[in-house]
């Protein structure tokens, strides 16, 4: 890890309306590093999550990524996008075009990336997460971990700085849900930046450098796994874990 972080949030505000979901946020992530982000439903985690690719704009505050302030609209923007990769929950695959297709479409159509060359990449890239043998199938044809392995593999195709995953494996049968989250772990050993939405604990201690814990559009505490899962300081903490423990 380096000096400086590559994702830096400095209080940054946000409203839907009269909800005050982001509260005068303030947070940094190192190259490399793996953040879990994790707290209650209606915590403003997703927010947070779309607020760092300019999903979702800020109120005040400001959020840089590898040294450059998010800008407002147009080319700066597209460019520093394209440096946050995202994996959502519904993995947003295209039906009607091929797994290829699928993990080739923004190398071809935003970095302008030769087709020979992007499709090379694509095949190493789906070999990485274990499913090159299924390049020329359709997304309704594959497994909902398969598919998900196929949009990590789409956001590493675009070269990003950080990838932001949102949970990734609850929407998961549970004999899937591994699968996933070794592809993860595997992302994190290779040095990837991630900053990961999950109540996934196993994968928190196995890979997270840190975990942030979020409660009503504030971060509350921070700390490493072994530290938050096993001294909570806060009480809301205490209290989130407690219930996410014995379900
Ligand atoms: N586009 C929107 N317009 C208005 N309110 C919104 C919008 N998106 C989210 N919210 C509200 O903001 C709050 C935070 O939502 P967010 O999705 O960030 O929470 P979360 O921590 O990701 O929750 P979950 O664990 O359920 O995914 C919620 O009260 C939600 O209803
Ligand atoms: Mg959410």
């Amino acid at each position: 890890m380096t000096a400086t972080p590559l994702v830096v949030l400095e209080n940054v505000n946000k409203h839907f309306g009269e909800l005050h979901v982001l509260q005068d946020i303030n947070l940094s992530v190192h190259r490399g590093e793996v953040v879990v982000l994790i707290g209650p439903s209606g915590s403003g985690k997703s927010t947070l999550c779309r607020t760092i690719n300019r999903l979702e704009t800020i109120d005040t505050g400001t959020i840089t990524i590898d040294g450059q302030p998010l800008p407002a609209e147009g080319r700066g923007l597209a460019r520093l996008r394209s440096d946050v990769g995202m994996v959502f929950q519904s993995f947003n695959l295209f039906a009607h075009k091929t797994v290829l297709q699928n993990v080739t479409l923004g190398p071809l159509k935003v970095r302008k990336t030769p087709k020979e060359q992007a499709e090379k990449r694509a095949l190493e890239l789906l070999d990485r997460v274990g499913i090159a043998n299924q390049a020329h199938k359709y997304p309704a044809q594959l497994s909902g971990g398969q598919q998900q392995r196929v949009a990590i593999a789409r956001a590493l195709a675009m070269d990003p700085k950080v990838i932001m995953f949102d949970e990734p494996t609850s929407a998961l049968d549970p004999e899937m849900v591994q699968e996933v989250l070794d592809v993860m772990v595997n992302l994190a050993k290779d040095g990837m930046t991630m900053v990961v939405v999950t109540h996934e604990m196993g994968f928190a201690r196995r890979a997270a450098n840190r975990v942030v814990f979020m409660a009503n559009g504030q971060i509350v505490e921070e700390n490493t796994p072994d530290e938050f899962f096993g001294s909570p300081r806060t009480d809301r903490a205490k209290d989130f874990l407690s219930k996410i423990l014995t379900h």
